[in-house]
């Protein structure tokens, strides 16, 4: 369970990019975080790793508070997805998947590369899961399509069997046909591991057909929080308008749909 408590991060500029956020997030849901560019969604999912810290308000783990201090408890059990899929191009896609093993493997055998036989048999289960055959073991990542690129930075996410996965606009660049197909796999995954997904994304179709939960955020603020059938055009362009939009549904109407989900109607 993620919880964020009147969580508000103001940047040292002024801006405020994660205004007075208030929910949860049970375990195993897929969740989206629906925004235009600048809403804050990279905003919101950092707080919940500490690469973004709270100016105010309070966010929690499996209730334990995001601070400096519990990073190292937390962080190995949350993994990342990112648009520009970092994976290391000059090495193999088998040690690109491995290398997300590497925050449970002590140093030493990290520094040597070596990683026991049965994470090994792990990692290629893992590519088997996301359509790489043993024949993709052993090329380098740089020879990939963005496409199985990103099918290998999934693998990697889960070698771990992290808690939750932050995917930050994870087919930002992506056409639409493989973005799919990686959605697909990455709320397989996570069903099939009970495994939390917070995911950034800027297209409603893909958020309404993924999603067991879509949070619509613009200009930093929640707008709307409910099922994907809940999701109207009117509200797509409300989240899309900007801050006019933003302030007036504050102001106004608070958060449409804001607690549709409970727990157990989310998983
Ligand atoms: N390090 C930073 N310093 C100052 N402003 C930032 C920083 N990171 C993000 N912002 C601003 O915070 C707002 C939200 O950004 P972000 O969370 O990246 O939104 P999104 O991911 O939805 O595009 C934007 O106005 C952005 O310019
Ligand atoms: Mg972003």
């Amino acid at each position: 369970m993620i919880r964020f408590k009147a969580a508000r991060k103001r940047f040292a500029d002024g801006t405020v990019a994660v205004d007075d956020l208030t929910l949860e997030i049970p375990a195993g849901q897929f969740c989206v975080f629906l925004g235009a560019s600048g809403a804050g969604k990279s905003s919101v999912l950092k707080l919940v790793n500490g690469m973004v810290q709270p100016t105010s308000g309070r966010v929690e783990f499996d209730g334990i508070e995001v601070v400096p201090r519990t990073y190292r408890e937390i962080r190995p059990r949350i993994a990342m997805v990112h648009q520009q899929f970092n994976l290391v191009l000059r090495s193999t896609i088998l040690r690109n998947v491995l290398a997300g093993a590497l925050p449970g493997t002590s140093t030493t055998a990290a520094m040597l590369s070596l990683f026991p036989a049965e994470l090994q048999q792990k990692a290629c289960r893992l590519l088997e899961r996301v359509g790489l055959s043993e024949k993709h073991l052993y090329r380098r990542a740089a020879h990939l399509s963005g496409g199985q690129q990103q099918r290998v930075a999934i693998a990697r996410a889960f070698i771990l069997d992290p808690t939750l996965v932050l995917a930050d606009e994870p087919v930002a660049s992506l056409d639409p046909e493989i973005s799919r197909g990686i959605l697909q796999l990455l709320r397989d995954a996570s069903r099939e591991s009970g495994t939390t997904v917070m995911c950034s994304l800027h297209q409603p179709d893909l958020a309404r057909e993924f999603a067991d939960r879509i949070v619509g955020l613009a200009r930093g603020k929640v707008i709307f929080d409910g099922l994907p059938d809940q999701l109207d055009e009117e509200m797509i362009g409300r989240i899309y308008a900007g801050a006019r939009a933003a302030r007036e549904t504050a102001e106004d109407d608070g958060p449409v749909a804001l607690g549709a989900l409970t727990a157990s109607e989310a998983v």
